[in-house]
C-alpha cells in the first residue's frame, strides 16, 4: 500500500502521565489506509531524521489519527512542546500490521509504552479481548480507562505490587491461557517481555504476532539502518523491522 506525506493540523493533546503524550491529528488520508500495528515517521523540526511512532488509534469517520508517545531524548522533547493548532509532518501509514484471526479471541500484552499500539486492536475485537497490561508501578499506567472503554477484559500487573497482579504480563498470560486457548496472542514491548511471550505462547499451541523496535533511518527500506535477524524459510536473514515489520510472527524472531 501506498503511503502519504502531509503537514497535518494538531487537534488534541493530553499529558498521560510523567513524560507521556497523546496527540490526536487530523489527517483523514492517513487515516482512511491504516492498520492497527502499523506506524507514522514524524519529523521534528531542527532534526533531519524522522522518529517514528505506532498509531495508537485510528478514527475513519472524523479523520483522526491518535499517537501516545514517551519523551526519551531531543525529538521527542520538541515533539513533545506543540501545541494544538500547529502542524505535524507525517509520514504514514508505514510497515505491516498485526493480523488477528477474524471473529476469534485474541490475547494482547503490552508493556509500558508498548501498550498504545494494542489499543487499536483492542477496539476492533472489543469483548473477545483480553489486554494484558504491564508497567513498573501504578502513576506508570496509561490507557487503561481506554482499553476498558472498548468492552475488553483489562488485566493489570505492575513490577512493584502497586496496582493489579505483582509481577511481570508473562505469569498473567499464563494464568489466561491456561483458561483456554485464543486464536494469537498479538505484543509489543521490551524484547526480554516479547521472548517470555512468544515461549509461553508456543508451549500452549497459540501463534503470536509481535511488534519490535529498532533505530530508523528512512522507515521505507531504503537504508538498512532497521535491520534486524528473523528466521525465513529455515534460514536466519536479516529483515527490516520498517518494512518488513514493525509486526513479525513470533515464530521468525531471533532473540538474543
Ligand atoms: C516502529 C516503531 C514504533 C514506535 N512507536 C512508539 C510509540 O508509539 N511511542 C513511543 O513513545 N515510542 C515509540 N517508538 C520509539 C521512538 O521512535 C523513540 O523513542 C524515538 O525515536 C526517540 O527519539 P528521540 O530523539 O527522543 O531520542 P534519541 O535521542 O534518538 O534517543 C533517546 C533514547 O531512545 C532510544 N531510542 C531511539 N530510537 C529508538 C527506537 N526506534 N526504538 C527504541 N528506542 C529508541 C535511544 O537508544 C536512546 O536511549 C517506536 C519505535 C519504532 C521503531
Ligand atoms: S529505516 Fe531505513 S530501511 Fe528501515
Amino acid at each position: 500500500m501506498a503511503y502519504l506525506q502531509g503537514c497535518y493540523p494538531l487537534v488534541g493533546k493530553e499529558q498521560l502521565t510523567a513524560g507521556i503524550y497523546s496527540y490526536t491529528v487530523s489527517c483523514p488520508e492517513i487515516v482512511s489506509q491504516a492498520v492497527p500495528g502499523q506506524f507514522v515517521h514524524v519529523r521534528v523540526d531542527g532534526f533531519s531524521l524522522r522518529r517514528p511512532i505506532s498509531i495508537c488509534g485510528i478514527d475513519t469517520e472524523n479523520g483522526l489519527l491518535r499517537m501516545v508517545f514517551e519523551v526519551r531524548g531531543k525529538g521527542t522533547e520538541a515533539l513533545a512542546q506543540l501545541v494544538p493548532g500547529q502542524k505535524i509532518d507525517l509520514l504514514g501509514p508505514l510497515g505491516n500490521g498485526f493480523t488477528p484471526p477474524a471473529g476469534q479471541q485474541v490475547v494482547l500484552v503490552g508493556g509500558g509504552i508498548g501498550v498504545p499500539p494494542l489499543l487499536e486492536l483492542a477496539a476492533r475485537a472489543g469483548d473477545r479481548a483480553t489486554a494484558i497490561l504491564g508497567f513498573r508501578t501504578a502513576s506508570a499506567v496509561i490507557l487503561a480507562e481506554d482499553f476498558r472503554a472498548h468492552s475488553c477484559d483489562l488485566r493489570l500487573a505492575t513490577d512493584d505490587g502497586s496496582e493489579g497482579y505483582h509481577g511481570f504480563v508473562t505469569g498473567l498470560l499464563e494464568e489466561r491461557l491456561a483458561e483456554g486457548a485464543p486464536g494469537m496472542v498479538c505484543a509489543c514491548g521490551p524484547m526480554a517481555m516479547l521472548k517470555g511471550v512468544v515461549e509461553i505462547a508456543e508451549a500452549h499451541g497459540v501463534p503470536t504476532q509481535v511488534s519490535l523496535e529498532e533505530r530508523m533511518g528512512c522507515g521505507v527500506g531504503a537504508c538498512l539502518v532497521c535491520a534486524c535477524k528473523t528466521v525465513r524459510d529455515g534460514r536466519e536473514v536479516f529483515t527490516h523491522v520498517c518494512k518488513d515489520g514493525p509486526v513479525f510472527d513470533g515464530k521468525e524472531v531471533v532473540f538474543a
